[in-house]
């Protein structure tokens, strides 16, 4: 997508960003698109990047790359063994192991470049570690949020930090009342804070350090549109001293195929080309959470009780335990036939912009979430971990525009909210306020747009670093 704006750097007084990606899919994705914005605005773009997950050089001939090591391998083999989610294990291993290699590269960088050629480092803000490198090297430090604000806001106020004996946490199973409202963020549910990890000490520690570093940082670049989230931009600007640059939908700019580390399965296109407007039902749980064996057969069984086609995205090893498809139902393939069709990753920004789509059921991922809303494509929520519940308390609650599984994966449930969205009245007007916020998307990004003055106002800042 053209961006309108015009770069004022001559070839000469070029100067260069170097950018930084925690290395998973849903962050990678909006950093390398952020990184072609800029890289239309005039800047020299480097990416330093971790071994593991490094995207692929050659789909970027424009831009530099240098690759540290990050130890990964060490515990990489603890992702599908542990039996639920600890996400905060991982960060807080990359924040460390990455310490020493990310100084040295940096400031190998620094030195062969002439002074004030760079202009600043763009990092994950999962990578919290890095702003206390920047300092030392006097080199300024923005971030980029690859989350929604909302989320950011909740995250700063929820109990999932605190020590207390009444924080769910703390409670034994029969004292938790999971249906509860969680009284420093009442849209939420005790459910759906116990839905973000099994370990709330190492991700409490992984998000205390991330807010920190961000409020420290020169400015915060969020992947989300001021019209989405206009309570929580404010409670950010209030909270957060440093500027705030609300530039997304980052997808709308640049696609998420080229930083793909899976091979997109393609041919479904033409598949997706023979149904109906409206009638197929999309399903993918994103690039990194799992399911257990038994909740994937209630997938399978809802998928053939609801009786429309749909297009299914089994990860290989989404099924804790399983490498692929093994635990299917035994009469799955005869009942669906052609209806239903089975990949291992797919071009999702084409699926969810193709007629025949009709909802998309998803984990509530935030690329997912908001490529959905690009294309106006009701959803079915299934989150999994992290941020994911907070994301799909806005799509059901908030902004009306899917619906959640309040009782996770169950075939029943599952018949009866598809349906919802696909077929009943419900859906229709969940259709209507999606495609209303999706013409808000595209006058946000047109000159005069929030996105659009936002993103301006980014480069001027940058310029001026
Ligand atoms: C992770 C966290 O789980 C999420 O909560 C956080 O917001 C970002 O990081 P992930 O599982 O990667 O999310 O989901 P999401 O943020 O939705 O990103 C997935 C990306 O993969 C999307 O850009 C999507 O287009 C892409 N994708 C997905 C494909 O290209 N093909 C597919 O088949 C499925």
């Amino acid at each position: 997508m053209e961006t309108g704006l015009r770069s004022t750097q001559t070839r000469e007084t070029r100067r260069r960003i170097i950018l930084f990606p925690l290395p998973f899919q849903g962050h990678i994705n909006p950093m390398l698109q952020l990184a072609n914005i800029l890289h239309t605005q005039g800047f020299k773009i480097t990416i330093i990047h971790t071994e593991y997950n490094a995207p692929t050089h050659s789909n970027y001939p424009h831009f530099t790359f240098n690759s540290i090591s990050d130890r990964f391998h060490e515990i990489e083999h603890q992702l599908p063994t542990i039996p639920a989610p600890d996400p905060g294990h991982f960060l807080n291993y990359l924040n460390r192991s990455c310490v020493d290699p990310f100084t040295d590269c940096l400031t190998g960088l620094l030195a062969e470049s002439n002074k004030g050629s760079i202009a600043c480092l763009i990092t994950d803000a999962g990578f919290y570690f890095t702003q206390a490198v920047a300092d030392t090297l006097k080199l300024p430090r923005m971030v980029l949020r690859t989350g929604s604000l909302s989320c950011t806001t909740a995250y700063g106020v929820l109990p999932i930090f605190s020590k207390s004996k009444n924080s769910c946490f703390n409670l034994t199973t029969e004292d938790l009342d999971y249906e509860a409202t969680v009284p420093e963020y009442p849209l939420l549910k005790v459910k759906d804070v116990m839905k973000m990890t099994i370990n709330p000490k190492s991700y409490g520690d992984f998000l205390t350090n991330m807010l920190k570093q961000m409020k420290s940082s020169s400015g915060i670049i969020w992947n989300t549109f001021k019209e989405l989230e206009q309570p929580a931009l404010k409670t950010i600007c209030r909270d957060f001293p440093c500027p705030s640059f609300t530039i997304g939908p980052l997808n709308k700019y640049f696609s998420s195929s080229s930083s793909s580390l899976i091979e997109q399965d393609k041919t479904i296109l033409t598949w997706l080309d023979t149904q109906a407007p409206k009638s197929v039902i999309y399903v993918s749980f994103g690039s990194a959470a799992q399911i257990t064996k038994s909740e994937f057969q209630e997938v399978a069984h809802g998928l053939v009780n609801i009786g429309l086609p749909f297009l299914w995205v089994v990860r290989p090893r989404v099924v804790r335990g399983s490498e692929w498809l093994e635990s299917l139902p035994e009469r799955f393939q005869k009942e669906v036939g052609d209806r239903g069709h089975i990949v291992k990753w797919c071009p999702q920004q084409d699926v969810l912009a193709h007629p025949a789509t009709g909802c998309f059921w998803t984990h509530n991922g935030w690329n997912s979430t908001l490529e959905s809303i690009c294309e106006g494509v009701p959803m079915v929520c299934s989150p999994c971990f992290t941020d994911q519940p907070i994301n799909a308390r806005y799509v059901s609650d908030v902004w009306k525009i899917g619906v959640l599984l309040e009782d996770g994966f169950e075939r029943k449930g599952i018949q009866m909210a598809l349906r919802r969205v696909m077929m009943d009245k419900e859906g229709e007007e969940m259709r209507e306020r999606i495609s209303c916020l999706k013409k808000k998307v595209n006058l946000s990004l047109k000159k005069g747009g929030s996105s659009h003055q936002s993103l301006k106002s980014l480069i001027d800042y940058i310029s001026l670093l």
